[in-house]
């Protein structure tokens, strides 16, 4: 069979990958893809307009695609995933109602209030006057968010008043998310350790994935800017079995039962940010598709087919389906361009010397070739993962093997995974 996986990160890499390992599957196609897509057997770039839907239609049409694999947010929110199921084209992802759980931090912390899910107390503003006053009456830390989609970027975390306001001054008057900052949500800070709560969801069925935890923000010891994510390993032994347990009957089901009842029933990747402290779990924010890097070590630790869990999910079969992890440990560091999450260069010559072992996987996510050159194009260029029988061991293998890659520039962070070490 063949497949069209959308979107060029390196989510996207490890999702096209992990299908073409798959017997079964003849070709997966990526629009647009990245260099480590194009430079994979069986897997074939094409240039797309992703948020064009009826282009992808057509191109599904033409190519005898069995199966659209949705990556990133963008076209999910853009009704992709509609405008497939309209064309008889199998899809996995949510359509565009069920996605404004990630489209909207309005929409989704209302959700929550109304479905009884643990969330941190907030308000929601659609001009900077009104969120000027409201901080007048809050304690700091707190945390200011761009209600729309920026890219896991629109949210400042505000140590005292003089920097909540700078945020609302960025945000309303100079614009810096675009419409995205058109409300905003200010919200209480939450202490504790994040994990990402990952499921595949069709309807009323769900099948956990692996637990991971991310690193967002740029610097070591979680310092600096937000950024989309710095790497991730799984699984994340925060989230213990009592813990996931109640994720599934306190924040999942609650979700799955909401979204139905709201006239959106789910199907795709369903992804929970948690900070847990104690035996307090509260949701930061849901997203509508897998995370990133997340993907990477997680599809690392997959052993049965990505291809069929998908499947499984569009034919209502979930309750049927056997899901098989490795024991194995896995954990994925960013390699990224100097500057980011801020403006960073591109086309950056890169060096890599390949013979990866078989317990490391280059994951490539802003990269592109040309001239028979592997060039920059992204602020998240790789993600170097690899496994490990305990997560220490995964740690040092994907260390171990970054220096295997070059650019000018490239920057990591050096503590992904040490908080895993800490809980264990
Ligand atoms: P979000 O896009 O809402 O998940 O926020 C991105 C990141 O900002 C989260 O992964 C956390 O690291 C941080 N964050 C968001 N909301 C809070 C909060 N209420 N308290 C503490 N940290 C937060
Ligand atoms: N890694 C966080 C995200 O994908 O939103």
């Amino acid at each position: 069979m063949k497949i069209l996986v959308i979107g060029s990160g390196g989510r996207e890499h490890a999702l096209a990958w992990k299908c073409s390992t798959d017997k079964f599957v003849e070709k997966v196609y990526v629009a647009p893809g990245n260099a480590g897509t194009l430079l994979e057997e069986k897997i074939e770039n094409i240039s797309l307009d992703i948020n064009n839907n009826e282009d992808v239609s057509n191109f599904c049409v033409s190519n005898n695609i069995e199966l659209v694999i949705v990556g990133p947010e963008d076209p999910l929110v853009n009704g992709l995933v509609d405008f497939l199921e309209s064309k008889n084209i199998k899809v996995f992802g949510p359509r565009k109602g069920a996605a404004q759980l990630e489209g909207s931090k309005t929409f989704a912390k209302d959700f929550f209030i109304k479905y009884g899910i643990p969330t941190a107390n907030y308000k929601s503003f659609d001009n900077h006057h009104d969120a000027l006053k409201y901080l007048e009456k809050i304690d700091f830390p707190s945390v200011v968010k761009a209600d729309g989609l920026a890219a896991g970027k629109g949210v400042i975390i505000c140590d005292d008043r003089e920097a909540a306001e700078k945020a609302l001054e960025d945000i309303f008057e100079s614009n810096a998310f675009g419409d995205a900052g058109n409300r905003v949500v200010i919200e209480d800070f939450l202490n504790g350790e994040e994990a990402s709560f990952i499921a595949v969801v069709s309807d009323d069925q769900i099948i956990p994935l692996a637990t991971s935890q991310d690193h967002k923000a740029v610097g070591d010891g979680d310092v600096g800017l937000n950024t989309g994510g710095m790497g991730a390993y799984s699984p994340a032994p925060v989230v213990t079995d009592e813990i996931h347990k109640r994720v599934i009957d306190e924040v999942m089901l609650p979700t799955m039962d909401g979204l139905k009842a709201e006239g959106f029933p789910y199907l795709g990747f369903l992804y929970a940010g948690l900070m847990i402290e104690g035996d307090e779990i509260k949701v930061l924010e849901f997203n509508c598709r897998f995370g990133d890097p997340e993907t990477q070590p997680i599809m690392l630790r997959l052993e049965s087919s990505l291809t069929n869990l998908c499947l499984d999910a569009v034919n209502k079969k979930l309750d049927a389906h056997q899901i098989e992890w490795s024991s194995m440990h896995s954990c994925g560091v960013v390699l990224a361009s100097s500057g980011y999450p801020e403006d960073y260069e591109t086309n950056i010559e890169i060096d890599i010397k390949n013979h990866f072992s078989e317990n490391e996987k280059l994951f490539h996510a802003g990269t592109k070739f040309i001239d028979n050159k592997i060039l920059t194009s992204g602020g998240r260029v790789f993600c170097m993962t690899a496994l490990g029988e305990t997560l220490e061991i995964a740690i040092d293998n994907a260390y171990n093997a970054i220096p295997k890659i070059n650019f000018e520039g490239m920057f990591f962070r050096n503590d992904i995974g040490k908080k895993g070490l800490k809980n264990d």
